[in-house]
Parts: C-alpha cells; structure tokens; sequence
C-alpha cells in the first residue's frame, strides 16, 4: 500500500480587491468592525461574467499539474470541491474535464463546505492507496461574491466571505518515502445542519406542512422550488447563527487536530506549521491558544482573502509553500470546521 504525497500545488485567487470600506457603500458596516471580530482588511471577487467557480479552479489546476510535472491528459480522477458550484448540477468536476481537455475520466464533487477540501484530499488518499489512480487533482474553489446578500440584512455574512482556488496533485510517494499524507480523520454533527446553511433552491418543502401542500397542484408545487417570497425573506442567500458556529469550531477545531497528532504520535510542538480553514482570525487565534502553538506554527492569510470557504487550505497552504514556510520533511496539518456541522483534519510529511 502506497503513502500519497502532494506532487504539486496551485492557487488563484481574482484580480478585483474589495476592501471593507468599498462594501459600507452597499451595507452599514465598517473596516473596524470588521477588522475586529473577523481579522479580514480585503477580499478578491471574481469578474462577473468571465471568472466562475470552475474557471479560478481550473487556473488553480494548471499550476499544481505544471509543478508536479505532469500534463492534463495525466490526470486519471478529478475531485472537485465547493459551495458555490457554477450549476446546481452537474458539478464542477466534469466542468474542468471539458475545459482542461482532459481524458473521459472520473470526476466527482464534494458539497462539504468549509471542510470540503480536506474531505476530497481524504477521499483522493484512499484511491491512491488502493493503487486505483496514480495522479488525482483535487480543487477547491469558490465564487462567493455571486451568491450574498450585499444589504445591512446580509452583512454578519457578506463581509465575511471572497472568493478564489487552490488544487493539488496527489500522487503515490515512493515505496520508502516517510513522506506524504499521514492520516485524515472526518467528522460530522447533522444536529445543528440549518445553523450555517442556504436553504433554498431546495426540496425541503420550506417549512410548508402536509396540510397546506395538500391545497397546491403540482405546477403550484413546483413553483415551491424557487418563489419570490423565497427571495423576498432572504431564504437565497447563506444564512449562519454566528456565536453558535464559534462555540463549536473552538472545540471541534482544536479536538480534530489532536486526534491526527494522537493517531501518529506526536504532539503540538511538532507541528511545522498547522494550516486552519481560514474562517475567522478570531476562531484561529483561540485554537492556538488552547493547543499552546507559536506565531509561527499557524500560517493566516485571511486577512487578504476573507474566508474562501473550500479553497481556504489549499490557498494557505499554497502560500505558505510558496513563502518557504513549508519544507521538505516538516510536519504539516491542515484542520477544517464548517457548515453540517463537518469537521475534519489531514496531518502530512511534507
Ligand atoms: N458590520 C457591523 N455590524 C454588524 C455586522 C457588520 N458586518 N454584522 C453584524 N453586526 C452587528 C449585529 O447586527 C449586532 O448588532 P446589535 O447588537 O445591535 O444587534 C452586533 O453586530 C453583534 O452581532 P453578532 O452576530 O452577535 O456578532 P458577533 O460578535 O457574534 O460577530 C461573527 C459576528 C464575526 C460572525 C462571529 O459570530 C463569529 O466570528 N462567528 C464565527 C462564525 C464564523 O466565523 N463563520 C465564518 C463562516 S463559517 C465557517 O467558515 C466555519
């Protein structure tokens, strides 16, 4: 059974830098407040018409093949992973297929949120170690900026998510590597799902009882789907209970990233460099606390980005190993918590 290594790594993130000033021309909110309780200065929105989802991932894809030296036509599966996907089917996977002219392979999407990288990462590492694909591309992507609510009704969200992509190529490390990924561990709590959710389009009912849905043909039904009064009440745009989803990232957080270190036995002082989703400097801030790490064992770029959602890790970790942070042999982890609630973490050797 093959270890999987990282074999190359790619991000991109748009041109377009919003500041949080540029946003108190649509919500009543300010750089302080947002600075304050989030971390965020600026984030980067894709251009509306000729950046998606699918593209940034692709740009994100080119670089991470082109450093692990291989070419599209390499690729033998494709894991896609978003909350933003550029149709709401099909997913982006097979959308980097046709646009990267790939081979008729496999291409599967993840829908785990902010955890949706780590949970493709996971899913590639079991195919690499059955010995099932050889070069996996995983993406995660996002384009946020299509899908807030950019009124003061909006804005404990709004000023909290950007958009961009990063992407890996998993490879199988060789046969005596002590590299590579170590473990991943995933979890979820479905309890508390609507906390941090978009409800609608969905086929949920939205809340309608047997009784009432009785009174409506199917057309009427259909209409259900996705109504007016849906966008009138905001029911399109992400909705999340703030203090609720920091009480448990705090503890998942900081939980997840010890089970990866307990499985492999080591402690938090051996961690090189622990790359957290990017989802709030604050939640950051708290889990290194608690785990007792140093400045420089936790690498934060949401300052630039705002929280990028499913391309968060990738998009740190890129950095990160691009500004050397990152070398051969050092401890890694990478730990994610977000909407389902879903949590998870990866430990690898770089
Ligand atoms: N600008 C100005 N005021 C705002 C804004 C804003 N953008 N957003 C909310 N407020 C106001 C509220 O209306 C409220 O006003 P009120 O007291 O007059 O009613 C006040 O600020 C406090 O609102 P809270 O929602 O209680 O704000 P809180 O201090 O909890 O901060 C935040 C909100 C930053 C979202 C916080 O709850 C948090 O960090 N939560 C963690 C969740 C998170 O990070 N999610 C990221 C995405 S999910 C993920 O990646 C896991």
């Amino acid at each position: 059974m093959y270890r999987s290594k990282i074999a190359g790594i790619g991000m991109y993130v748009p041109e377009h830098v919003v500041t949080n000033n540029d946003l108190t021309k649509y919500m009543d909110t300010s750089d302080e407040w947002i600075q304050e309780r989030t971390g965020i200065k600026e984030r980067r929105y894709a251009h509306r018409t000729s950046e998606t989802t699918t593209t940034m991932g692709v740009e994100a894809a080119k670089i991470a093949i082109e450093r692990a030296g291989i070419t599209p036509q390499d690729i033998d599966f494709i894991i896609f992973a978003t909350l933003s996907p550029d149709y709401y089917f099909p997913g982006c996977g097979v959308l980097v297929q046709r646009a990267m002219k790939m081979k008729e392979i496999g291409a599967l999407d993840v829908r785990n949120q902010c955890s949706g990288f780590v949970y493709a990462l996971s899913v590639a590492d079991q195919f690499i170690k059955t010995g099932m694909y050889k070069n996996i591309l995983v993406i995660g992507s996002e384009k946020h900026s299509f899908g807030l609510d950019f009124s003061t009704r909006g804005r404990n969200v709004s000023v909290i998510f950007g958009d961009g992509a990063g992407a890996v190529v998993l490879q199988p490390a060789g046969e005596d590597s002590t590299s590579g990924i170590l473990s991943t561990h995933l979890h979820s709590d479905g309890e508390s799902a609507e906390i941090l959710a978009m409800y609608n389009p969905g086929t949920h009912a939205n809340h309608w009882t047997d009784q009432k849905l009785a009174d409506f043909d199917e057309a009427e039904i259909a209409q259900m789907f996705f109504s007016h009064n849906m966008i009138d009440k905001a029911q399109v745009f992400p909705n999340m209970d703030g203090p609720a989803v920091f009480k448990k990232a705090v503890v998942k957080f900081p939980e997840v990233i010890m089970e990866a270190l307990n499985k492999n036995g080591y402690q938090p002082s051996d961690i090189i460099v622990l790359i957290p989703h990017q989802a709030n400097l604050r939640i950051a801030e708290f889990v290194q606390k608690k785990l007792g790490l140093k400045d420089e064992q936790v690498y934060n770029n949401i300052q630039k980005y705002g929280n990028t959602t499913a391309a968060s890790i990738p998009i740190a970790l890129c950095e990160a190993w691009q500004e050397e942070k990152i070398k051969e042999g050092d401890l890694v982890c990478l730990a994610a918590f977000g909407s389902g609630f879903t949590w998870a973490s990866a430990l690898l050797k770089w």
